[in-house]
């Protein structure tokens, strides 16, 4: 082969190459560009479902419930609804109070402080949800044996901080997450 022929190859090899480089950046440019566009595309299409998951206003607003207690005299009860649940709230009667904190926890079936059920210096006001721990029956306030809770399904019976003493619930009555607004206004949820 001549030598000419030999350069008119190359030339034609190297044409062949550089042509082949810039196929390969072409496809790597369009692979990236379809790439971002299904990104962006599957995120217009999941915020929306993801923003649907948030609660709405409303939903927010039954999250927690204010509750006026200003017209609770000792010895009463209020019941509110929170998120579906019956709440109880008792102003207690400095009796009650004492019974409730001289127990023995030994006692106790699911043994706890009284102080660890309510709030310092807010001792007279019990705040339970009101489902029986065994099978979820509403007992009653201010009944049975230990003047706490009386629940008619089966007899278990809670005393004034709500501990269940008799029967066969397992549990105590479940304490709702709560606070003090003010010394008139609390916020169960
Ligand atoms: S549901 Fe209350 S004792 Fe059974």
């Amino acid at each position: 082969m001549s030598e000419s022929s030999n350069n008119t190859q190359l030339t034609e090899n190297k044409n062949l190459k550089s042509e082949s480089l810039k196929d390969e950046s072409r496809r790597k440019l369009l692979t990236g560009t379809a790439y971002a566009t299904a990104g962006i595309g599957l995120a217009c299409a999941v915020l929306p479902f993801i923003d649907s998951m948030n609660p709405s206003k409303d939903v927010a607003a039954l999250a927690s419930t204010e509750v006026d207690i200003s017209n609770i005299k000792a010895g009463e009860t209020k019941k509110v609804m929170w998120r579906g649940k019956p709440v109880s709230i008792r102003r207690r009667t400095a009796e009650e109070i004492k019974e409730a904190q001289e127990v023995n926890l030994s006692e106790l079936r699911d043994p706890q402080q009284d102080s660890d059920r309510v709030k310092t210096g807010k001792e007279e006001w019990l705040v339970t949800i009101e489902i029986c721990t065994h099978l979820g029956c509403i007992p009653i306030s201010g009944q049975g044996e230990f003047k706490g809770w009386f629940c008619p399904c089966h007899g278990s019976q809670y005393d004034t901080s709500a501990r269940i003493r008799k029967g066969p619930a397992p549990k105590n009555l479940e304490i709702p997450p709560y606070e003090f607004v003010s010394d008139t206004l609390i916020k169960i949820g």
